[in-house]
């Protein structure tokens, strides 16, 4: 038996009443039961400033260190303007110094984007998938996971309506295990 994997789940929207919201509450009932899914919130820390890190925001050191504590990451996001949602990349950019510590650095990590429209956020979950590469994030290919219409993926109690994107979803999350297994090792020593 396979045992509990801590997966750090990561929201870029910030709205109370975010898709992202119900989808992170609708995926621990889909996800293989070992999957621990522990929401990392990121709305409140400052801005990354490398002055500050002589004296880092204490928020941005309980990030580093719930991110460390993670076995795997999971991305649920819009995309903003066609690219990540600024505090999302702010997270990003946080949790990957000091220089040579970077909280990320081997962490299997999986992405869910999803738009009102067809394209099912694209082109934010490219640019997610750029910044793990030099990050040395192990990211799961495939299935890749757009969600379009998502104004209708959910019912009026907040679930997702249709039960071919739970079968969908729940495959997705059965596959990341696997990924998260296969890369358990994958800690670099490269750091830039
Ligand atoms: C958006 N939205 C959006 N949608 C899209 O498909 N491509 C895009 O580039 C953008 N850009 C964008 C920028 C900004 C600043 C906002 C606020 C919104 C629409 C967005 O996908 C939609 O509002 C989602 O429902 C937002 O996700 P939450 O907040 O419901 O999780």
């Amino acid at each position: 038996m396979t045992p509990p994997r801590r997966v750090g789940l990561l929201l870029g929207s910030l709205r109370k009443a975010s898709v992202g919201y119900a989808l992170a509450r609708a995926l621990p009932g889909l996800a293989p039961a070992h999957l621990v899914l522990e929401p990392i919130p990121i709305g409140g820390m400052p801005f990354y400033n490398e002055d500050d890190e002589d004296q880092p925001p204490v928020s941005w050191l309980a990030f580093r260190e719930r991110i460390r504590a993670c076995d795997a990451v999971l991305f649920v996001t819009p995309e903003y303007n066609r690219s990540v949602p600024a505090a999302l990349k702010n997270a990003i950019d946080v949790g990957s110094r000091p220089k040579g510590l970077s909280a990320w650095d081997g962490k299997p990590a999986a992405i869910i984007t999803y738009s009102p429209g067809s394209l099912g956020g694209y082109a934010c979950n490219h640019h997610l998938r750029q910044s793990f590469a030099c990050l040395n994030m192990p990211t799961l290919a495939t299935p890749e996971i757009y969600l379009s219409g998502c104004a209708k993926l959910l019912d009026t109690d907040g679930a997702i309506a249709n039960a071919e994107t739970r079968a969908f979803l729940a495959g997705a999350m059965s596959r990341f295990a696997q990924w998260i297994e296969a890369n358990a090792s994958a800690r670099s020593t490269t750091h830039w």
